[in-house]
C-alpha cells in the first residue's frame, strides 16, 4: 500500500494498525503527503461543522499545583513563579465578561489544587451554573477520585478535560514523577465517561524521548476510549524545568495529527491550542485548515496571565478577554471561518465506555 492509500483507508475505515500509523507518521514533512490529507480532514470537518469555530472561554483560576510533571512550568517545586488563586467572586466576573462577548462555554482549568475541595468546586460550578443556565461548565483540574467527579456532574459540570499526556508507560514514567501513573489517569478518563461527561482528551506532540510508536499507540487509545473532544499541541520547552533545552514540537507534526485524529474521529471537538499559536504566529489558523474547529482564548484576569506558565512565551499573556476575543474572531475571518456563538456541544455523544 502507497502512503496515500493508507490515507484512503484511514478515512473510509476511521482507523489504521499501530504500524501502519507508524508509517505514515514516519512521513509527516512530506508536503504533497499534507496537502492529501489536509484535504480529506478539511473536507470531513466541513461536512459536520461547516466554517463554523467554537470558542470555549478558558479560566486559568490556579496555578498551584501538588504535581511535579517534568515538563510543566507550574509544577509544585518551581519556586520561581508567583502562585495564585481566584476566588469564586472573581471566576464570576471572569464569566460575567465572557458572556458579553458571546462565550457559551467557560473552561475552569487548574494545577491540582488542593485548597479546591470538593465542596468548593461544587459551590463554584453551581453558582455558575445558576447564573448561567445557558452554558456549559467545563472542568479541567486533573485527577480526583471517582466520587468528586460525581458531585461535580451533580452540580452542573458536564464536560471534562483530562489529557492522557501519553499511553506508553515507560514513557509517561519519563515524563512524570514516581507517583504518578499512566495507568490511574486513563481510569480516571474512564470513570469521567461513565459518569456521563463528554470527555476531552489529549496529548504533547513532541515531548522529550516521544517516538512514532508512543504516538501511534496515543492514537489507539484515542479510538478505544472516543471521547467528545481531543486537545493535542506542541511541546514547548519552559525554562525552570529539567526538559529546558529540548526542543519544541513540530508544527508540520502537530498539524498532520490534527488531520490524522479528524478522520479517525470525524465529529470530534478539535481545538487549535494556544501552544500551536505559540510555536507559530499563524499555529491556530493552520491547525483549523488541517481540520480543527475549536479556539479557546483566555479570560484569565490579565494581572495573573503571565503566572499561568506551563511553558515559555505563551501567547496572550497581556491581552484583555475582549480583545482576544476580537483577534480570534479576525484571524478566523481571515481565512473563511466564523466564530460561532453557542454551546458548541459535541456531535460525537453516544457513549461506547
Ligand atoms: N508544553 C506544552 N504543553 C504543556 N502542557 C503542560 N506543560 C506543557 C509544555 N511545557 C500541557 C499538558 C497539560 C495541558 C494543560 O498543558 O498537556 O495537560
Ligand atoms: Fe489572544 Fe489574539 S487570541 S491576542
Amino acid at each position: 500500500e502507497t502512503l496515500y492509500q493508507l490515507i484512503d483507508h484511514l478515512e473510509a475505515n476511521q482507523t489504521l494498525s499501530t504500524s501502519e500509523f507508524v508509517r505514515l507518521l514516519s512521513a509527516f514533512k512530506d508536503k504533497d503527503l499534507q496537502n492529501y490529507l489536509f484535504e480529506k480532514s478539511r473536507s470531513v470537518r466541513h461536512r459536520y461543522y461547516g466554517n463554523d469555530v467554537y470558542i470555549r472561554g478558558l479560566i486559568e483560576f490556579t496555578n498551584y499545583c501538588k504535581n511535579d510533571c517534568y515538563y510543566c512550568g507550574i509544577r509544585k517545586s518551581n519556586p520561581n513563579i508567583s502562585r495564585y488563586r481566584l476566588s469564586k467572586e472573581e471566576i464570576l466576573s471572569c464569566c460575567a465578561s465572557g458572556y458579553e462577548l458571546g462565550f457559551r462555554t467557560f473552561v475552569l482549568q487548574g494545577g491540582e489544587d488542593g485548597y479546591y475541595t470538593d465542596g468548593r468546586m461544587v459551590d463554584i460550578v453551581s453558582s455558575i451554573k445558576s447564573q448561567y443556565p445557558d452554558c456549559a461548565i467545563t472542568l479541567s483540574i486533573g485527577e480526583r477520585e471517582k466520587e468528586s467527579y460525581q458531585r461535580f456532574f451533580d452540580a452542573g459540570a458536564e464536560r471534562y478535560l483530562l489529557r492522557h499526556e501519553t499511553y506508553n508507560r515507560e514513557h509517561y514514567r519519563f515524563l512524570h514523577p514516581q507517583q504518578l501513573s499512566a495507568r490511574h489517569r486513563q481510569q480516571c478518563l474512564f470513570d469521567l465517561k461513565n459518569i456521563g461527561y463528554q470527555v476531552g482528551t489529549g496529548f504533547m506532540v513532541g515531548s522529550p524521548g516521544q517516538t512514532f510508536e508512543y504516538l501511534a499507540e496515543d492514537l489507539q487509545f484515542l479510538k478505544e476510549l472516543n471521547p467528545q473532544m481531543v486537545g493535542i499541541g506542541p511541546f514547548i520547552p519552559h525554562h525552570d524545568t529539567q526538559f529546558r533545552d529540548e526542543p519544541a514540537g513540530s508544527l508540520e507534526l502537530t498539524l498532520f495529527l490534527l488531520g490524522i485524529i479528524r478522520l479517525m474521529l470525524p465529529k470530534v471537538l478539535l481545538p487549535a491550542t494556544t501552544a500551536l499559536g505559540t510555536i507559530s504566529p499563524l499555529g491556530r489558523e493552520r491547525g483549523i485548515q488541517a481540520g480543527a474547529n475549536v479556539v479557546m482564548p483566555n479570560l484569565s484576569p490579565v494581572g495573573v496571565r503571565k503566572d499561568y506558565s506551563l511553558y515559555d512565551n505563551k501567547i496572550c499573556t497581556g491581552d484583555e478577554a475582549a480583545e482576544c476575543r476580537m483577534c480570534m474572531q479576525r484571524r478566523m475571518e481571515s481565512i473563511g471561518y466564523q466564530v460561532k456563538v453557542s454551546r458548541g456541544d459535541s456531535l460525537n455523544l453516544e457513549q461506547t465506555n
